[in-house]
């Protein structure tokens, strides 16, 4: 059997379910739901329910069509009032042109010729994490490696301190993993959450976020620094500066977005390289060319960002299915990354698969990640690193997964290296 695949439960995984991720991806589920119902439809315990787009043409084609696939209504499940979609509003829940004028503030900074201007940043980064973990023979890759290299990276590109990246990180991670209790005190499916609903991810960490972006802005106003938050407060193209909620909400965004993503590409690289030992010692002699696809294959084998949500505006018919006026859709990317349709043997680690149009960082559409460059870029460089500086790497371990339909992550990984 592929390292990819684990052994699963028969019949179909209740993809409403943070559990039904805890021990593996569900691929024979998606991979039945692929074949036999691309379109099907999932019931939720608010009584609210989903359809579930797994192929890879069906997600790349709703993502395009934000005009009849909106995401005003929110990108996960989670079901907002009125009042809970305009207090958490960033521009992914905006369709153009509205997003276009929030995107277009960032584009630049991280477009792929900017990124390419941080390569030695990441380097040196990565050296400094690497000089620490690679002091012991056995350690978890998680918390040693795949947590503080994002975390670094995103402080230095905010323009804020290292200390300060290690809380966001932090307090990114009690709002992104909101559903596992390693992570929060606030199980968003397990409490009560209702007090914190104006927050982002109904989360405490969302209003302590907040207050931090706030004191960050007031260092910056009148005296702006070269770094991303003062890019944030200047005016748009139209003269325009974000109120202060848009600039909050913003710079959560980028909290969120930026680091357990990043950490969970790593850690899931990594977890695959110390199964398949044969993979790991073809990218210690990797040149430019391996190198650049063996990335894009791992980030499609990693999904860390497993789905996204759209609302359908009007009724739509896909494979003989009506979506209705505002139902909720879901386009699984991690499913679209495994569609044998598209990518041969999927289950199968191939570093020279080219061409690799893998969907980790959505594909096609108004949001298509803002932070791709950057994440190829580290984990590139983490991988390059630490296949030179490694002889050998193995599990030492069971590994444990998040509990998320989310985010498909790996918390613990622990490892054993000879230098
Ligand atoms: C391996 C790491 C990453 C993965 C897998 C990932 C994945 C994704 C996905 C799937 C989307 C939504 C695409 C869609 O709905 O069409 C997204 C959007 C976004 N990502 Fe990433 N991301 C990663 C790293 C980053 C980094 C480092 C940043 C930097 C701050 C970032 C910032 C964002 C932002 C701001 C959006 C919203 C874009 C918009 O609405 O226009 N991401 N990402």
């Amino acid at each position: 059997m592929s390292a990819l695949l684990s052994p699963e439960p028969e019949g179909i995984a209740d993809l409403s379910s943070h559990d039904s991720f805890v021990d593996c991806v569900p691929h024979r589920t998606f991979e039945a739901l692929r074949r036999d119902d691309p379109v099907s439809w999932f019931d939720e315990r608010d009584a609210s329910g989903f359809w579930a787009i797994t192929r890879h043409e069906d997600i790349v084609n709703v993502s395009r069509n934000f005009r009849q696939f909106t995401t005003r209504h929110g990108i996960r499940l989670e079901e907002m009032t009125e009042e809970e979609r305009i207090a958490r509003l960033t521009m992914m829940e905006q369709d153009p042109p509205e997003h276009t004028r929030l995107r277009r503030l960032v584009n630049r900074t991280f477009s792929r010729r900017f990124i390419e201007t941080y390569r030695d940043r990441v380097r040196a980064i990565v050296s400094r994490v690497l000089d620490e973990a690679l002091t012991q023979d056995e350690f978890d890759c998680v918390d040693a490696i795949a947590k503080p290299l994002p975390m670094l990276m995103l402080a230095g590109v905010l323009g804020v301190s290292e200390e300060d990246g290690a809380w966001l990180a932090d307090k990114g991670d009690e709002m992104m993993a909101n559903s596992d209790p390693d992570f929060t005190d606030h199980v968003v499916d397990q409490t009560d959450t209702d007090a914190f609903r104006l927050m982002p991810f109904r989360s405490p960490a969302g209003a302590e976020v907040f207050e931090y972006a706030e004191r960050q802005a007031a260092l910056r106003r009148g005296k702006p620094r070269d770094d991303v938050i003062s890019i944030l407060l200047e005016p748009d193209r139209d003269g325009e500066p974000l109120t202060d909620h848009e600039f909050k909400n913003f710079f959560t965004l980028l909290v969120v977005a930026g680091n357990d993503t990043t950490r969970y590409a790593v850690a899931s690289s990594v977890d695959l390289l110390a199964r398949e030992p044969r993979l790991f010692e073809q990218l210690q002699g990797a040149d430019d060319a391996l190198w650049n696809t063996a990335v894009e294959e791992l980030l499609r084998i990693s999904s860390p960002t497993m789905h996204f949500r759209r609302t359908a505006v009007e009724d739509f018919e896909m494979h003989g299915r009506t979506i209705a006026a505002g139902d909720k859709v879901i386009l699984w990317f991690i499913s679209g990354n495994f569609d044998d349709r598209v990518f041969d043997d999927p289950y199968d680690a191939d570093f020279a698969r080219d061409p690799n149009p893998q969907m980790a960082f959505g594909r096609g559409g108004p949001h298509l990640c803002l932070g791709l460059w950057l994440a190829r870029l580290e984990l590139r460089i983490v991988l390059e690193e630490l296949t030179r500086r490694v002889r050998t790497l193995r599990p030492a371990g069971q590994a444990l997964r998040l509990r998320s339909n989310f985010i498909n992550g790996i918390k613990y990984l622990p490892v054993s290296v000879t230098c």
